[in-house]
């Protein structure tokens, strides 16, 4: 575990202004020149574009919005001045998957003003990085302008080819579904879209899944991927530094299926953004990649945003951890004391040892609080209060003795009314007795009604909630939460958060398909770290119904330790199934912070291999991971230091293993390799493959020999 100090200083910085006429440069271009983001009037309604080597990715498209009380703010503009600059820094994120960031761009800022009496004004701010383009509207303050009730963003993205697009639905509450792989004009018409259920049935015999609900046909959640119809560009639309706003999805335009509407999530009202001038939207993003890679390895999101608001970072920590968990989702344990109950005093010590043990940082333990019983009724949930064999103090205590930290919970069930009452004397309580890391959750309907999780009334919340932690020095991992759009850089303890359909499904609905896994880090992940919570080694447990199991071997649950980053990272199964076992030294082993990562090949949604390094002159991780069908994936060891010769330490899945009828075969190899080594990963079917590359000792030389 290392402890990293944000800093960041600025290598260049040219800054222009030039009060201009209309005809004035109003483009901005990449720091490699390939990428070019611009902006035209079409009668004075601002359009904007994006080029990529001279080939339009995005046709000029309309920009402007629609308020409540007042005309629209899109037409009748004149440029009255444009400024242009060129940035380029380098900072150092506290915690993340490389330890320095470029921050390299050009920007163009363009002030609009309408010309019809009103003098309203807009800034439209467009930046080009090597890694994709973006822009933002700024309202700056204004003498006829003040307050803003946006009735509509009117942003569209007018994508110039049909690309093959990886979706959710739109859905204002939850981002808990299977991404689908489509063509971009198939979104208009969802129906088409290939369904989870039929591709249950035919990849995998599975039964037709009841838990699934429907969504609104046609729309869009972000982040959203493309890959063009000849694979030699790979796009993903998202946005960046969402504060004080309402999430962006996305609608498919009844006529055109290749162009996307922009739509706010709605207050209970339909108002969708409450806000004073001077006021600014997030960034809206299009990532720019020429391997589907490039994509996961892109900072462009955290770029976009402040640089840190925590001035001593040094509380902050990576860790992994087990937790009472996952023995509630498969029906051993309850929340509530109704049945066995989970998070007793005895067995947070239990998971302590074992944390203790295996070099394991944290015990997360859920269920430990009063209100369980009546959870979805409202105003449950105490947060300070324990149930009676649950002694928070006494189990802080013993972990510290073994370094071994104690992971909180707050389960809201979305009644923020009673969590926002309590919010100071829950954190004050957790903060008292020594507990670093609270994981949050907001599962069920968001009270008062009508409001969503998306919204921006939750987007205030889930902010209010960071900063609350920061002053008590406690990360947070966070459940039902809004999507990531890179605040981490600036809240730099919101270290990661769910917004994905995660493990937990395996236990009571249907399963994840095999390419859900390799799916996610070209999608869900984009938007920054994914409590997955990967990890499980009993594939089958018995108390779950024979259709709810995981579909992977276990060295693909190893490997997704990797694939799926999240510096606070689950090994979710109950302590007891790793007891025993060999595999469980790469649970021990592997770190939850990196100094460096590579994407090495790659398929979207078939298979991924990435090797991250922990820090400098040390070891290198590689996890690969495969969906259904069986592969072997060539890995060149060239990312390790020339004429250095390294121990491999291989966990894989055997030539018997297979994610249906022998998920749990796995076999360890070890010996010596080098930089002009190649290792074969022979994935079975949803398989996988997890490997230490450590640089070797005097005594690894003598007792390895090459690795066969
Ligand atoms: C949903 C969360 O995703 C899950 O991890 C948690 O166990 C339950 N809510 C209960 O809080
Ligand atoms: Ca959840």
């Amino acid at each position: 575990m290392s402890i990293r100090f944000a800093s960041s200083f600025v290598v260049a910085l040219v800054l222009s202004l030039t009060a201009c006429s209309p005809d004035a440069s109003m483009t901005t271009t990449s720091p490699d020149g390939a990428l070019t983001i611009g902006v035209e009037l079409q009668d004075g309604r601002p359009h904007y574009h994006v080029e990529a080597g001279g080939e339009s990715l995005v046709a000029p498209s309309p920009l402007g919005f629609e308020l409540e009380g007042g005309p629209p703010l899109r037409d009748g503009f004149e440029v009255v001045k444009t400024a242009q600059r060129t940035v380029d820094t380098s900072w150092t994120p506290v915690w993340g998957t490389q330890d320095a960031v470029r921050n390299h761009f050009s920007e163009r800022t363009i002030r609009l003003q309408e010309t019809d009496g009103r003098e309203r004004q807009l800034d439209l701010v467009l930046r080009a990085y090597n890694d994709g383009v973006a822009f933002r509207y700024r309202w700056p303050e204004q003498a006829n302008l003040d307050t803003l009730r946006i009735a509509s963003e009117d942003t569209q993205f007018r994508l110039t080819a049909d690309h093959t697009a990886w979706w959710i639905p739109d859905d204002y509450d939850n981002y808990e579904w299977v991404y689908r792989e489509t063509p971009l004009s198939a979104i208009r018409d969802s129906a088409a879209a290939i369904s989870y259920n039929s591709y249950l049935e035919e990849v995998d015999g599975g039964a037709p899944d009841t838990s699934e609900k429907e969504a609104a046909p046609g729309t869009v959640n972000p982040p959203l991927t493309l890959r063009s119809p000849g694979q030699e560009r790979y796009l993903a639309l998202h946005e960046a530094a969402l504060t004080d706003y309402s999430s962006m999805t996305l609608r498919a335009d009844p006529k055109t299926a290749t162009t996307l509407h922009t739509n706010l999530v709605p207050w209970p009202d339909g108002v969708k953004v409450k806000a004073r001038v001077p006021h600014e939207t997030p960034w809206r993003v299009v990532q720019v990649a020429d391997r589907p890679g490039g994509l996961i390895e892109s900072h462009i999101l955290q770029n976009l945003n402040e640089p840190s608001k925590i001035e001593d970072p040094s509380w902050i920590e990576p860790m992994t951890y087990v937790g009472i968990w996952w023995g509630m989702h498969i029906d051993k344990y309850t929340w509530d004391q109704s049945g066995t109950h989970g998070a007793t005093t005895e067995r947070t010590k239990r998971y302590m040892d074992f944390a203790a043990e295996h070099d394991i940082d944290g015990v997360l333990v859920e269920g430990w609080n009063e209100g369980w019983s009546t959870w979805l009724s409202g105003d449950s949930f105490s947060f300070t209060e324990s149930y009676p064999d649950f002694d928070l103090q006494e189990v802080v205590e013993y972990g510290r003795e073994k370094g071994v930290a104690l992971v909180g919970h707050h389960e809201t069930g979305g009644d923020i009314p009673a969590y926002e009452r309590q919010l100071d004397d829950a954190f004050a309580l957790y903060d008292s007795v020594g507990v670093p890391a609270i994981k949050t959750g907001y599962a069920g309907p968001i009270r008062p009604e009508g409001v969503h999780h998306h919204g921006q009334q939750m987007v205030n919340h889930y902010r209010r909630v960071v900063k609350k932690a920061a002053e008590h020095d406690i990360v947070l991992d966070v459940h039902e939460p809004v999507m990531g759009t890179g605040i981490e850089r600036t809240w730099p303890n919101m270290m990661t958060r769910e917004g994905v359909r995660g493990m937990e499904y395996n236990a009571w609905a249907e399963p994840n398909p095999p390419s859900h896994t390799v799916t996610l880090p070209f999608t869900r992940m984009l938007a920054g770290p994914l409590d997955y919570t990967p990890g499980v080694f009993n594939l089958t447990p018995e108390e779950t119904m024979p259709d709810h199991r995981v579909l992977t071997t276990l060295s693909k649950q190893l490997a997704n330790m990797v694939v799926l980053y999240s510096p606070v990272q689950m090994a979710a199964d109950l302590v007891e199934n790793y007891e025993g076992e060999a595999a469980v030294e790469f649970i021990e082993r592997v770190p939850a912070d990196w100094a460096e990562s590579h994407v090495l090949d790659a398929r979207i949604g078939e298979y991924i291999s990435i090797a991250r390094r922990v820090a400098e002159g040390e070891a290198w991780y590689i996890g690969t991971t495969t969906d259904e069908k069986a592969r072997t994936v060539e890995i060149p060891l060239d990312v390790l230091e020339d004429g250095r010769t390294y121990v491999a330490h291989i966990f894989e899945d055997t030539p018997d293993t297979d994610y249906r009828d022998a998920p749990h075969a796995y076999r360890i190899r070890r010996g010596l390799v080098t930089a002009s080594d190649t290792i074969e990963a022979s994935l079975a079917r949803s398989g996988g493959q997890a490997a230490i590359l450590e640089p070797a000792t005097a005594a690894d030389e003598e007792n390895h020999a090459a690795l066969k």
